[in-house]
This record gives structure tokens, sequence and C-alpha cells, in this order.
């Protein structure tokens, strides 16, 4: 960990060593700015002067680029050094500021009456509080009052942000200031399950051609719901327990969601009674995040999440981390909940998170920023999962009127693994959901390991009945990676039994696939997968998902992308086979 320290220096020597001094007058810079309010936002007016405001440093790190390159060298299959994760202090040395950067940064708020105090281990990231009329001055900002449209929450934000000239290359950027998103849980279809009928044998007839263990009776008609012996059987899940205890599945909650324990136990006893009721997940809370057990205040996305990874994954311990929003940043602890884990020293080897929002209203470098610090979780061997988006190609709820299609945050991020998701109809076949957001960022390049796959389908629309090439960006990093079933499932809120939808469902589902897989991984003595994608996209890893051809994620007045043979920015490259994933995985030094 590299100590901050806040040395006010001698103006003369900052002058010479050319960093900001009281004795400069010093030219500020823009950093980076807006066109205008974004859609969903208004102006609401002023912000006093006096309002304190929590804002948030990034100090440059000395060589992300080198991280980068050690993230792809343990994580592709044919590297020599495949599985050699880095640890803590080796991650830090990549991402910890140069000292001159830190010194530059120190003595600039110094020189403002300020100081800063460390948020992440490695030092990149300060907190500083200062007045707005300050941080007006600082900033050559103008922070101003904007309500949220559809929530009336307000924010204080300002539309462009400019540092002093001196310190581009050591200040990376403030935050919040040019973000207005609106990170939201990935659930938008809830509606009560009357019964829960999970027992095949009641079921008269079976009409369809899916597993008998994905029928049950609701409203007393035979219908599909996605169960945990549903999933056990579509995709080979196993339900022997996992023996490996320092294998961990972590799941994030946010929002003041938190998951319920007498829910979990009655989910168990109905859906898993092979299952000790007795045992559970551990909660760990951060930023004030709640826990208080209430079943009519704990979350369905919590809820949802926890029920299909601890009561998926079999015996993986499994964390869930609860997240407030004390910061009211926009969002909603995303800064938070990574500089935690990248503080411990055995971080989780899985992460789902179910929460997510559209790229754009997010400051581009904020999106750089916490997609490198998923990047640095991915180098000590975590494999990072979120949930695509709902909204098809228009974003991550949809619902709102758009030309070009709308890129979610953080599945544009290439460190990460995007999960879309899929439905099950009578045909037994599955096939791609609706609402399964997919596409391409506008901030991040095609990684090489998607390149081919990538470009393979977009050679595929050319002359296809589908003209949406102008609709997306080509260039961009493309999204979602894998999916899994996302409609339809089972779970607990408060004592009731409902049926969900959304990729809220399907990230949690991989995620316990790739939770196992790391149990036997690990019970061979072998390190647990990490950073996923450079495998997934291998000929080993695609051959072992099950291809989905059929559907298409519609939006934005289009027929969406359509799901085809290979990779789709609906479907990704498929859902899990677990027999063949683990083969594939045990192959793996
Ligand atoms: C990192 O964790 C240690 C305890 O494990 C704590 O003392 C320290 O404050 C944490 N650092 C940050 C930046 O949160
Ligand atoms: C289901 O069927 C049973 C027996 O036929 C009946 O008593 C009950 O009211 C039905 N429930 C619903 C929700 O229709
Ligand atoms: C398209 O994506 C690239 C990154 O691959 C980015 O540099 C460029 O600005 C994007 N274009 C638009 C119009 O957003
Ligand atoms: C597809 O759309 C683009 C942009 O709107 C247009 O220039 C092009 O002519 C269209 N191609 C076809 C085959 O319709």
């Amino acid at each position: 960990m590299v100590a901050i320290t806040f040395l006010r220096l001698a103006a003369l020597v900052s002058a010479c060593a050319g960093v900001i001094g009281s004795a400069m007058v010093s030219t500020l810079q823009l950093h980076e700015a807006r066109k205008g309010v974004p859609a969903g936002f208004s102006l609401h007016g002023a912000a006093s002067p006096d309002t304190v405001l929590n804002l948030r440093m990034a100090l440059v790190q000395n060589d992300f680029p080198g991280l980068e390159e050690r993230l792809y060298d343990v994580s592709t299959p044919s590297s020599a050094n495949y599985g050699k994760h880095l640890s803590k202090a080796e991650v830090e040395q990549y991402v910890a500021p140069k000292p001159e950067s830190v010194t530059a940064v120190n003595a600039w708020l110094a020189d403002n009456g300020l100081s800063g105090t460390p948020i992440s281990a490695a030092g990149d990231w300060i907190a500083v509080q200062l007045p707005v009329s300050k941080a007006n001055k600082l900033l050559g900002a103008q922070f101003s009052v904007y309500s949220d449209d559809a929530t009336g929450r307000q924010v204080i934000r300002t539309l462009s942000y400019s540092i002093p000239a001196e310190l581009k290359g050591h200040l990376d950027l403030v935050h919040p200031t040019i973000t207005f998103s609106d990170i939201q849980p990935l659930l938008p279809v809830v509606s009560p399950l009357l019964q829960a009928n999970p027992q095949a044998e009641n079921i008269a007839a079976n009409p369809n051609a899916v597993p008998a263990s994905c029928n049950s009776l609701v409203n007393n008609k035979t219908a599909i719901v996605i169960t945990p012996a549903c999933l056990q059987a579509l995709y080979g899940i196993p339900a022997t327990p996992a023996t490996q205890s320092s294998n961990t599945l972590g799941v994030s909650g946010f929002l003041g969601q938190f998951a319920n324990n007498a829910d979990l136990n009655l989910f168990l006893t109905t859906f898993r009674p092979d299952i000790s009721p007795d045992t559970s997940f551990d909660t760990q809370t951060l930023d004030d995040g709640q826990n208080s057990q209430d079943p009519a205040a704990a979350g369905v996305e919590a809820n949802l999440d926890i029920q299909y990874t601890f009561g998926v994954a079999s015996g993986v311990p499994t964390n869930f981390i609860s997240v407030g929003d004390n910061n009211k940043d926009g969002l909603f602890g995303f800064l938070d909940i990574i500089n935690f884990l990248l503080n411990q020293t055995a971080p989780p080897q899985v992460l789902t998170t179910s929460y997510g929002a559209n790229e754009g209203p997010i400051s581009p470098m904020l999106v750089q920023n916490l997609c490198n610090a998923y990047a640095q979780l991915g180098a000590r061997g975590t494999s990072i999962l979120f949930a695509s988006g709902d909204g098809g190609v228009a974003g991550s709820q949809g619902g709102t009127t758009c030309s070009d299609f709308v890129p979610t945050f953080p599945s544009g991020c290439p460190f990460l693994t995007s999960v879309g998701a899929t439905s099950l109809p009578d045909s037994g076949i599955e096939t791609a959901a609706s609402f399964s957001s997919g596409g391409f960022s506008n901030i991040f390049p095609t990684p090489p390991y998607q390149k081919d796959a990538v470009d393979a389908y977009v050679a595929g629309l050319e002359g296809a009945e589908y003209n949406l090439t102008a609709k997306f960006n080509q260039s961009g990093r493309a999204y979602p990676d894998v999916s899994a079933q996302g409609v339809d499932f089972a779970i607990v809120v408060n004592g009731v039994f409902n049926l969900v939808s959304g990729t809220s469902a399907s990230s949690p589902t991989f995620a316990t696939v790739i939770a196992l897989i790391n149990d036997h991984r690990i019970a061979a003595g072998k390190p647990a997968l990490g950073f996923l994608n450079p495998f997934l996209y291998s000929s080993a890893g695609a051959s072992a998902l099950n291809d989905i051809t059929t559907g298409a994620n519609p939006g934005c007045d289009s027929t969406g992308f359509p799901a085809t043979e290979g990779w789709d920015p609906v479907t990704g490259l498929g859902t899990p086979d677990f027999a063949k994933l683990l083969a594939a995985a045990l192959a793996l030094p």
C-alpha cells in the first residue's frame, strides 16, 4: 500500500519540480464535459455554495498496460503462465500512482487548504470533502442540482470540469462530476406463482419436450418454470455437494437490498430438500449496507441472487455483499465494492452482479477506471460476471426511444464476463430471451479474444434482411459473452412464491456453474478459472457451450440482433453444458 502523505511543498521547490505551487498561476484545462443534460434528468437550480461535496479523485495508475498484459498472460489457456494469478501486492505495484503524481496532487490540494483520504488499497483513489463554492473554483466547474425525472431523486453534478494543466497525467478523474447514471437492479417482471410444485409426478401429462423437472403447476395449469432441479436437468449441473472450503462465490447487492434467510430456507425446503436448511450464506456489509433480515424489507433481486447461487451451487461457501449508498455518487457503491474486494487478501473466486445502467450517462473516464478495477480483480483470479441488461438493444431497462442502439454498463468492459438470457419454450430448444441486452460499447474497442467471433457475426449481418450496421459501433467491445436461462424463475420473497425474469437470473446461474467447476479445479490442486473470456472464446471453451441460434433482442424500432450460429450479441457463445465445461476446465493447467 502506498502511503499518501500531505507535505506542503515550498513554492520554490514545487515550482522547480514542475508541480503546482502557490507561486504558480495554474492554467485550468478542460478535462471532461457533456454536451447537455442527459435525457431523463432536468436542471433543478443552483447548488448552495455551502453544500459539502464528497468528491473522489483517481490518480493516474503507473502502469495499467502492464497489468493488462499480465491479466491476459494468466488468463489465456495457451500461455505458459495460465492460472498463475497475481497477489494483492503484485497488482498494486501496477496500479499505484507514481510518487510524483501523489506529490503533485497533494501539493495542489494542500495549496487550496484541502487534503485527501486514501480509499483504495493501492492509493489510486482518494476522497476529498469541499464546499460547492470551492469545488467550482478549483475545477472551473458549475455544480448544480439536477433531478431524475423518473424518481425525483436530486443530485449535484456539473456538465464540465477542468484540472490544472500541470496535473494532466497525474490526476485521472474527479467523481461524481459528469456522471448522471441510474444504476438499477435488472429485474423487470415479477408475478406471483400460486403453487410451487416441482414434483413432476404431480403433473398428469407432460405436454411438452422440456425436462419433467421444468414443469410446475401455476394456477392449476402445467407451466414451464425454472427451478434448481430444472437447471440441473437442462445444463447437467450436479447436485453433489462441493468439497473445497477455500472456494467462495460472491453475490453483490445494492440499493438497500439484502437476502433473507427465512425465504432461502423455504426455497431450499421446497426445491432443494437435499441441502441442509441449517446451512446458509454469509453477509458482509459496506457503506451502511442493510441486513435487518426483516422479510418485508429484503429485496426481490437479492433473494433471487442468493437463492440461485446458494441454492444451486451445492456446498460452495457463498458471501452476500450488501452495499449501501453512503456516497450518493450515482454509482450506488460500484466503486466501493471493487475497492473493498481489491483490499482483501482472498477475494471470492467468482463474483456475480445483477445491477447495471446505460454506458452513455456515465463519465467515460470513470467507466474506464472501473473497468480497470475489474481487470485488477481478474488478475487476482476472480471470475467477474455481470447481467447484460433487460432492454434488448435499447439498453439496460429499455422503454426508451432510440434510433442508435444503447450499450449497457459495465457489460461493455472487456475484463468481465457479461451474461445474457435465454428462455425455454415447449419445444425444449433454448431460444434467446427478447429482453436480453446485447451490443457494442462506444468506449472500449473489440478485445483480441473475441475479434474473430464478432467479425464473423457482423459479416453475417451484411446483406441480411437486417440493416443494422448503422445503429451500433462495430469497433466496440461486444457483449454478452455467454447466456443462461432468464425467464420464469421460481423464487421466494417474504414467504410467497413468485416468478421472476431477467438477465438478473442468468448471471447467478452462470456464476454457479463456474463456482462448481472451480471446486473441482481446486480439489485437483489447480487454481480457480479467474478471468474467463480468453478461455470461453477458445475453441475448447466455445464448444463446451450450447449454441443458441433462435430469437432476437428487439428495441429502438428495430428487430434487434438475431441470435445465430456461433457468437451473437443476444446470447453470446451460448449456455453452459456442465460436463463439457468441466472437462475443458480440468484440461487446463
Ligand atoms: C484495507 O483493509 C484493512 C484491514 O484489512 C484496513 O485497515 C484498511 O483501512 C483498508 N484500506 C482501505 C483503503 O480501505
Ligand atoms: C386448483 O384446483 C383445485 C382442485 O381442482 C381447486 O380446489 C382450486 O381452487 C384450484 N386453484 C386455483 C388457483 O384455481
Ligand atoms: C466507437 O467505439 C470506439 C472504441 O472502439 C470509440 O473510440 C469511438 O468513439 C466510438 N464511436 C462513437 C461514435 O461513439
Ligand atoms: C443501411 O442503412 C444505412 C444507414 O442508414 C444506409 O446508408 C444503407 O444504404 C442501408 N443499406 C441497405 C442495404 O438498406
